[in-house]
Formats: C-alpha cells, structure tokens, sequence
C-alpha cells in the first residue's frame, strides 16, 4: 500500500465511492470515518436518484411514450450528486416535459411550445431540474435529432429560452444563438448557459460548509448567485450574522425573498436578497463570500480579487469537478453529508 487516500481528488475524479470501499476493505489507507462517510453518502445519492427514475419511466409508460434509463453511477450505488439520465426521441420531448413536471422536475427556465421544439430539434442534453429542492436534475438526452448547422451556430438552451419565437418557427433560433453571443463579446458579460448553472447546494451539505466558516455576529456574508436563498437564510439562522444574497434570475429571486419572510422577522432584518449580476455587485460590505458557480463565474469573481479592491475577507468556493485558473485555495476539503459531497476551498485574502 501507497500514501493515504486523497479523497478531494477521487471526489474530483468521480471515484469517490471506490476509493472509500478500498479504505474499507483495507486495500488502502486513508480516514476510514470519511470512507465510510464517502460510501453512506453514495449510496443513499444513488438510491434516491434510481427511485426517481424508476417513477418517472413507470409514468412514460402509462403516457405511452418511449423512453429508457441510461445505466450510470447510481446503478452501482457510486454516484455522488443527485442525477439521472433518460434517452427519448425528440418527438417524445413535449408530452416527457409534462409527466417529469408531474414529479416537479422542470427545464430551468420557463419555455412555452415553439421553445420546446426547437429544443427537440437543436438541443442534445436537457437538465430538467427539480423545482423544491434545486439539487436533483434529470439529464434527457435527446437522441435522433437531425441538424447540419456547425457547432458554432447551434442553439444552446440559453438561445432558446431567452427568445420564444412561437411554435413552427425554430429555424430562427441560430439566429438569436449569433445575436446572443455577439452581445455578450461587446458587454463583456455571459449568461448563465449551463442547465447545471442554477442547482442548489444539496441541504445536507449547506451547514457543514457554513461550519467551516463559522462566521461571527460582525461578518457580513454575501452569496453571489444565492438562487433560493438557502445559504444566506441558514447563515443567518445559525450564525447571526447578517447576509446578502446577489442573483440574476428573478424567478429565484423571488423564491429567495420568501424563504426569507418565512423565516420570520430576525432573520429578515439580516438579510437582503438583491436582484442582479454578480458582476456589478456592490461587494464593500463583504466580510466573507460564498460561491456555488460554474468555474468561469468564479474565476471571473477572483479578477476582481487580484485588481487589489478587496482584502481582510474570506472566500469559500465549492464544487466537485475542479476550479481553474484561480490563486491556490488556503485551505481545501472535502465536506462530506447525509445527502452529499463537495470540495471546498477557502481562501483567507
Ligand atoms: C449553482 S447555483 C448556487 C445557488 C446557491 N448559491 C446555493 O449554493 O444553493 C448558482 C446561481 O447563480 C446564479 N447566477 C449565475 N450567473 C449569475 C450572474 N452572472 N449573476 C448573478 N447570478 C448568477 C444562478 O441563477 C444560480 O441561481
């Protein structure tokens, strides 16, 4: 046997649950706690997600469409984030939509009919997220779909949901897929584009990250992207401290002020969800910032860093599939719960 197992390396190299059973085992050394952690985390993930797609296909049937599993992690109790993937025809999109809502699993973003087939005819991978929990996505991987276009021109989800052209009319969509990507260059500014771009952090995971910050009742906590609010209402709660939550999507950031009103008057006077982009945040007050974003929006965050406009605050950044192009963290760890497994990196600026 070699060095001790380097779980935030096979979290990041999704092997996580084979590395814990070889601690396990004693094939290999490491923490056998975090092993076992590691392995109940995996398998209750897998579980939970195999008995979401089995519900859902059971509904195909009876809606009489074709659709099947794509076999994965969760058939072998190893994945580690709360996903599953389901193969249907593109014709099958429209009437999937509404058996997967059914079970409260819908697109990210509000799509009416005409978006819904230019999707079925442009778009390969649907993450269908679900609504009450923001941390279990569907993959629909959309096979059979016909289309020369370069790569380049091919809509993406954003093109589509940002523009509903109405029903018949998806040969525009390349058209606004140009228009999108051109403002973007001249604004400097991208848009969320991936469906992964609005998960949650999973709730067995939100207080064990808040643990390692521990903040005080003098920190201010931002989340820059808060989506529903769960970051900044636990911080409050827990902690004290008071917290501002920043998001782009209005729908989230109205899903974040009610969670914020139910959680009673103390909580509401310590928190404030504001409207808009991370980029044009108002950031002074910040003593400590929380990020759950796709690498480019992290990194982007850190450009701020190093132009030298904020010290004396910490950053905590989590993900599972690796951060580039960012100062070294000055710490990382995994963070292991009932329900879920993250890396987490602090940085102390
Ligand atoms: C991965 S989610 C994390 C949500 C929350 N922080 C959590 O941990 O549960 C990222 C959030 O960032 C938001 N977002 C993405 N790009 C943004 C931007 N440029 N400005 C503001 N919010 C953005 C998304 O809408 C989404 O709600």
């Amino acid at each position: 046997m070699t060095g001790s197992t380097d779980f935030a390396e096979a979290i990041r190299s999704q092997c996580a649950a084979r590395a814990a059973d070889a601690v396990l085992l004693g094939k290999a050394r490491g923490d056998a706690e975090m092993a076992r952690a590691v392995r109940d985390a995996c398998s209750a993930i897998s579980q939970r997600m195999l008995g979401t797609r089995a519900e859902i296909l059971e509904a195909c049937r009876n809606a009489s469409i074709m659709a099947e599993a794509v076999t994965g992690p969760e058939d072998t109790g190893e994945l580690q984030y709360h996903t599953t993937s389901i193969r249907l025809a593109p014709g099958a999109l429209a009437t999937m939509l509404g058996v997967a809502g059914d079970f409260g699993f819908r697109p990210p973003l509000a799509l009416g009919p005409g978006q819904i087939e230019a999707i079925a005819r442009y778009v390969p991978n649907l993450t269908l997220v679900r609504a009450d929990d923001a941390t279990s996505r569907i993959v629909l991987r959309i096979e059979g779909q016909r289309s020369s276009l370069p790569s380049v021109l091919r809509p993406r989800l954003v093109d589509i949901a940002m523009t509903d052209a109405g029903p018949g009319r998806s040969a525009r969509y390349p058209l606004f897929r140009l228009r999108r990507i051109v403002g973007e260059r001249l604004s400097g500014r991208r848009s969320p584009s991936s469906d992964s771009d609005f998960l949650g952090t999973p709730d067995s995971l939100v207080a064990p990250l808040l643990d390692w910050l521990a903040p005080g009742p003098d920190d201010v906590l931002f989340d820059l992207g808060c989506g529903d609010g769960r970051i900044v209402v636990t911080a409050a709660e827990r902690y004290g401290c008071r917290c501002v939550g920043v998001e782009a999507n209005p729908d989230l950031v109205a899903a974040a002020r009610a969670r914020v009103a139910q959680a009673g008057p103390d909580i509401a006077d310590r928190v404030e969800i504001s409207e808009g982009f991370i980029e044009e945040a108002d950031l002074s007050r910040a003593t400590i910032i929380f990020l759950f974003l796709p690498s480019y929006l992290v990194a982007r965050f850190f450009e701020k860093v190093r132009g030298g406009s904020m010290s004396g605050i910490r950053i905590l950044a989590h993900e599972q599939t690796g951060l580039h192009g960012l100062p070294p963290p000055s710490e990382t760890r995994p963070i292991i719960g009932a329900e879920g497994i993250t890396i987490a990196h602090l940085w102390r600026v």
